[in-house]
């Protein structure tokens, strides 16, 4: 019988011997491996597809434990883990594209993905479409060219949170020949992309996986040997590596990721309704609750939510307003990257670059982290806050 994800999460990446009866593997880093004789160097290098110890470029037992946990978690056969989430998205894309391609892209995409198909991907001649993130199948088809290569979904989208129809988007790209890829990293263990028809799953490990905002990592996951053969080839082309002392943190992060998940996803969901009966504010973003673009699909596709949501205020209030709210809470540290044990808000207004007419919302917005402080004092400070957003727009 399968185990249930807790039990797994606990013996993930852990089975093996030569730990000497240590309860965790341990951290092994190193560049040059040494071998016994030239032919068995010869045969060990032959083939840098298996977790095999080749050389630390390749990856040591500490990447492996993580990865195969990963892979296990998302759903998938393989993983390769990379130096920061941002990497996971860039290292599969020029892994999978060639000169002359097209990329589908979501209008709600991460900043930074933006950023590098508009720089780097159209100088090497890759071009890109930016799609409403909530396209009706019936005008999705008409996007895709002759010469379109790869699907890109973010569900729910940055800041925005539109939660994608991720498994019509797929259908439709498939029929195609078009490789679908996903920023799985909202969904880390609520959404298991291989099952909604992903082709290629990227998580940024920096986030709850880490968990306790110390590490940068990534990691993309794939569900089949053909795939792995195009993922694996073009990590290490691209000369890839991830620190083993962040994979082990991530790894010991992975053991309490069930918990803090639980506990993160609860106290956003309290905050999340605490904010919606606020006068203060006209829509909260939140996957879970009917006011969040999408809404049916994380009911449909979703196990459950992480602490990450947005609010939109009213319109009366000012960019300058909500900012000296936000400088006025206490327990919420300003700050971008997400997925630690501690809440954080970001003003997101002025952050989102949209192109395909999408993301416009009636007043200013925010991004809010909910970690695992006490939600009592949360909402405290959020009403303390909230007293000094004083309305100044006409
Ligand atoms: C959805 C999403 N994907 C990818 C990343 C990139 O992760 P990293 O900061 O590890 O590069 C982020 C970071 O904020 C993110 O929010």
């Amino acid at each position: 019988m399968s185990k249930k994800l807790e039990t797994r999460l606990v013996h993930a990446g852990r089975a093996d011997t030569k730990t000497y009866g240590f309860v965790n593997p341990p951290l092994k880093r190193g560049s040059t491996v040494l071998y016994p004789s030239v032919a068995e160097k010869r045969e060990i290098g032959k083939n840098y597809f298996v977790p095999v110890e080749i050389y630390g470029l390749c990856g040591t037992e500490t990447h492996f434990a993580l990865e195969s946990s990963i892979a296990m978690i998302e759903g998938g056969t393989h993983c390769q883990v990379v130096g920061s989430g941002l990497a996971a998205i860039t290292v599969p894309l020029l892994a999978y594209m060639k000169s002359g391609d097209h990329i589908l892209v979501p209008d709600s995409a991460y900043g930074p993905t933006r950023r590098f198909c508009d720089g780097l991907l159209r100088r090497y001649g890759i071009e890109t479409t930016y799609y409403d993130p909530m396209i009706a199948e019936s005008d999705f088809p008409a996007l895709f060219q002759k010469n379109t290569t790869v699907l890109l979904t973010e569900s729910p989208g940055s800041h925005t949170f539109e939660v994608q129809d991720v498994p019509m988007l797929a259908r439709v790209a498939r029929a195609r020949n078009v490789k679908v890829f996903m920023d799985n990293t909202w969904g880390l263990q609520t959404f298991q992309p291989f099952k909604h028809g992903v082709d290629v799953s990227i998580q940024a490990l920096t986030k709850y996986a880490g968990g306790h905002s110390d590490i940068i990592l990534g990691a993309v996951t794939v569900n089949s040997d053909a795939d792995w053969q195009w993922l694996r080839k073009g990590a290490m082309d691209l000369g890839q590596y991830a620190s083993p002392d962040d994979c082990w943190l991530a790894l010991r992060g992975l053991r309490t990721l069930n918990l803090r998940l639980k506990a993160q996803e609860a106290a956003g969901l309290s905050i999340a309704h605490w904010l919606e009966t606020r006068p203060e504010v006209a829509r909260v973003l939140h996957p879970a609750l009917t006011s969040c673009p999408g809404h049916e699909f994380f009911k449909r596709d979703f196990s459950g939510a992480c602490g990450l949501f947005g609010v939109v205020f009213q319109p009366q209030y000012s960019a300058e307003a909500v900012v000296a709210m936000i400088d006025a809470l206490k327990l919420f540290g300003i700050g971008a990257s997400w997925g630690g044990y501690e809440s954080l808000v970001l003003p997101t207004t002025g952050t989102i670059h949209r192109s395909a007419g999408t993301g416009v919302f009636e007043g200013e917005m925010a991004r809010f982290h909910i970690g695992l402080e006490n939600t009592d004092d949360l909402i405290a400070d959020l009403e303390q806050g909230l007293a000094a957003l004083t309305p100044s727009k006409t």
